[in-house]
């Protein structure tokens, strides 16, 4: 089980990063255009990749053999201990924030708005979790 989500939580945290991207990239080139439904739904499945990834990464904290509080002096282990559930946590928030922002601005222009700002946070804090992962290879599966 633990294999098979890691497996699962590695691979969705590309599909994270896309719909993430895909929602700012919309959200910037919006301008003053109407939100369309097909904006909504990016964005939608932009906070819903990030909600699952949160309930997988709950999971895995539980049984990953690389979270482990005896060890908290090896930075290994304290990146897996603390600092990647920090980061991403915090991440996750700022998509739910943003999400919820967009949803309810009244104009079309403050609903993109919101996302392009709390998506934008997120994406960052996000790559820099990536970016500062220890103990493995960043960009593979
Ligand atoms: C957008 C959110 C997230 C992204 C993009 C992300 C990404 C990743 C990646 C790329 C890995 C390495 C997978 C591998 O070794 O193949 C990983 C592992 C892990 N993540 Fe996340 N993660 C996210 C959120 C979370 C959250 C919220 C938690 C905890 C509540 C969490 C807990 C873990 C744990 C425990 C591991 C496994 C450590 C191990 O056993 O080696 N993740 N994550
Ligand atoms: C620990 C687990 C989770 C927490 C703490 C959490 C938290 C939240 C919060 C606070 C909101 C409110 C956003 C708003 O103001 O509208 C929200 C909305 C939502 N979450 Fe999660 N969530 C979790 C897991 C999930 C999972 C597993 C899914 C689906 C796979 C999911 C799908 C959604 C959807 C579809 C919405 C709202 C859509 C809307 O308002 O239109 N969440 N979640």
């Amino acid at each position: 089980m633990y294999t098979g989500l890691l497996h699962l939580h590695s691979a969705l945290r590309y599909v994270v990063l896309v719909l993430v991207l895909l929602a700012i990239i919309q959200a910037i080139t919006a301008g003053n255009k109407p939100y369309t439904p097909t904006n909504k739904k990016i964005n939608l499945f932009a906070l819903i990749s990030a909600h699952l990834q949160l309930v997988i990464g709950l999971i895995l904290y539980f049984i990953s053999p690389n979270v482990d509080f005896s060890k908290m002096s090896d930075p290994i282990f304290r990146y897996w201990n603390v600092e990647h559930i920090t980061m991403m946590i915090l991440a996750i928030a700022l998509i739910t924030i943003g999400y919820s922002k967009s949803k309810r601005a009244k104009e079309d222009k403050a609903k993109h708005r919101a996302i392009y700002i709390f998506y934008t946070l997120a994406i960052v804090i996000v790559l820099l979790a990536i970016f500062t992962m220890k103990g493995r290879s960043q960009w593979t599966m």
